[in-house]
């Protein structure tokens, strides 16, 4: 089992060797949007991965496409989709700022934040 915690929920789930971040998210109903149902053509599951990376399968060449058109792309993203757990251990990630909005926008009976950014992030503005 590996222990996959979303950093800026305070939330933690056990999932077995062979879950993706996002199959996490969903078992624990963290807000990671996902928009093509995880078939890597959006990016609206993009995480970053604050520790345990190593723990993941590596990335595609389709992800990095896909993470290419991503915003605020960082060294630590993945699409949570596509990361795969190989190993067990712990792994610490937060939601992007487009996959809490996506998921918000996915759920408009869920109750959205009054700040989504993950952290160091200013909110979107409102228009
Ligand atoms: S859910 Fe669309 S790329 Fe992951």
């Amino acid at each position: 089992m590996a222990k996959v915690t979303f950093i800026d929920q305070g939330i933690e789930v056990e999932v077995p060797v062979g879950t993706s971040i996002l199959e996490a998210s969903k078992q624990v109903g963290a807000p990671e949007g996902d928009a093509c149902g995880g078939v890597c053509a959006c990016s609206t599951c993009h995480v970053y991965v604050e520790q345990g990376g190593a723990l993941l399968s590596e990335a595609e060449e389709d992800e990095e496409d896909i993470l290419d058109k991503a915003f605020d792309v960082r060294h630590t993203s993945r699409l949570g989709c596509q990361a795969r757990i190989e190993r067990e251990g712990d792994i610490s990630v937060r939601i992007s700022q487009e996959s809490l909005e996506a998921y918000y926008n996915e759920h408009p009976n869920v109750p959205r934040p009054d700040n989504l950014g993950a952290r160091g992030r200013r909110p979107l503005s409102s228009g």
